[in-house]
């Protein structure tokens, strides 16, 4: 028996997303033992962590999600009721350059969990009772919306112009481009396929782009912070058109918190921020923030804008409908994206360390190659 009222594996806890939702969790339920589970991948950093590292609620394990064994032993050890799943490969550039990984990370290391789980739940008593397995998701697996409103049109449901009629729904048909939402996608269905076949309590979400503190710099919005900073080229993939809808990652990690207590078992709930940005506009938004910070003159990084070849098969447009969420579970972003964004510029600036510390050695040799092949 354990001390605790719950006991929850949240996996991939010291990267970006898992970092704000293990912090959430140990933070608001003293009486929950959050297992930080993650095998520290480059994108892996426990001094995201730092702040609640001591926490008598909180444990870290150093472990792979695709060492089936090892993570029998640990729901064992620890008598774990539910799983928050957010361990996965999540870069498309790197996919693009590596799939193998991505199908083994992402689509085995869900299925070992997967199986991990129904082994030791099926040995309780109560089976399945007060079980959880929540799988995080992208929007990624819908694939890509057409650019019908390219100038951007006032919206119906959001506060923000929207660039096209469509939305993704929950219901939306599968359609991923990218080997990593192809693998994203593949593991979203053996998730459901345990719910049906073993019934096992499971819940998917798919979520939008997520920004702000500890991102890894390899994703736009902290790596053009940091390329300004040090007055280098910011590589815009074609054209600077595509759409992307932008989430604070803690209103990610509130609705996380939300789902888990509060979803239905076996449903899906779309995530997003009804916050449509053209890649070149939040660019330049950025480069206004971080001038502005910095004691630049407006414009002055400008010149730093550098056009690049595209990413190979390069979603246009992504755009989530999340009003079944915000209808059924009563969740709405808390942040409005300008809030959002300058809180975000700020901490990458304040946290100059954190930055630095990622940036030189390994890193700047990985990013020099993708940056050579382009
Ligand atoms: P991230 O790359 O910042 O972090 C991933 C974490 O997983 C790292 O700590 C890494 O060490 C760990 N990890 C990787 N492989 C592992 C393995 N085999 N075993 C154990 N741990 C492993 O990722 P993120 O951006 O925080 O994304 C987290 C999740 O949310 C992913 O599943 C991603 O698909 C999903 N998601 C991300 C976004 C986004 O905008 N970043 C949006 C929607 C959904
Ligand atoms: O939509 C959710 C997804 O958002 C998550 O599932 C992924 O894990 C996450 O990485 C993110 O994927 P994107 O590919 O949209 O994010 P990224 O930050 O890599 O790129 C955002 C947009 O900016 C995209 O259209 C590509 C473009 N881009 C990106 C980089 C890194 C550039 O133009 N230049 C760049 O250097």
């Amino acid at each position: 028996m354990s001390d605790f009222k719950r006991n929850i594996i949240i996996t991939g806890g010291a990267g970006f997303i898992g970092s704000h939702v293990v912090r959430l969790f140990v933070n608001k339920y003293p009486d929950y033992h959050i297992i930080n589970l993650d095998k520290l991948t480059y994108a892996g950093n426990l001094v995201n962590l730092k702040d609640i590292e001591d926490r008598p609620n909180y444990t870290f394990v150093k472990a792979d999600i695709c060492d089936f064994n090892k993570i029998g032993e640990l729901m064992k050890q620890y008598h774990v009721d539910g799983i928050i799943h957010l361990a996965a490969e999540s870069h498309v550039d790197r996919s693009i350059k590596d799939p193998f990984t991505f199908a083994q990370t992402n689509v085995m290391g869900t299925l070992s969990l997967l199986q991990a789980a129904k082994l030791y739940w099926e040995s309780l008593p109560e089976r399945y009772e007060g079980k959880r397995f929540y799988h995080i998701s992208t929007d990624e697996v819908y694939g890509a919306l057409e650019l019908t409103c390219p100038e951007g049109k006032k919206s119906e449901i959001s506060a923000h112009e929207v660039y096209g009629e469509e939305f993704f729904h929950e219901t939306t048909k599968y359609q991923p481009h990218s080997p990593y939402s192809a693998s994203k996608a593949s593991s979203d269905h053996f998730v459901r396929a345990f719910h049906d076949t073993y019934g096992m309590p499971t819940i998917v979400t798919n979520c939008s782009n997520n920004y702000g503190p500890y991102q890894f710099p390899e994703k736009l919005i902290p790596l053009f912070i940091n390329n300004i900073r040090h007055r280098k080229p910011l590589p815009v993939y074609g054209k600077g058109e595509n759409v992307r809808d932008w989430l604070y990652v803690v209103d990610h990690a509130r609705a996380i918190d939300t789902i888990f207590h509060h979803g239905k078992i076996a449903d899906t709930y779309n995530i997003g921020g009804f916050n449509e940005w053209k890649n070149i506009d939040i660019i330049k938004v950025i480069i206004k923030t971080v001038d502005r910070l910095l004691g630049n003159p407006e414009g002055y990084s400008l010149d730093l804008i550098t056009y690049v070849t595209d990413r190979a098969g390069h979603d246009l447009r992504y755009a989530i409908d999340s009003t079944k969420l915000k209808n059924e579970l009563g969740w709405k972003p808390s942040l409005q994206f300008e809030e959002g964004i300058e809180k975000t510029v700020r901490w990458y600036l304040d946290n100059q360390e954190w930055m630095d510390n990622i940036t030189s050695g390994e890193y700047e040799k990985y990013y020099e190659s993708m940056y050579k092949d382009r």
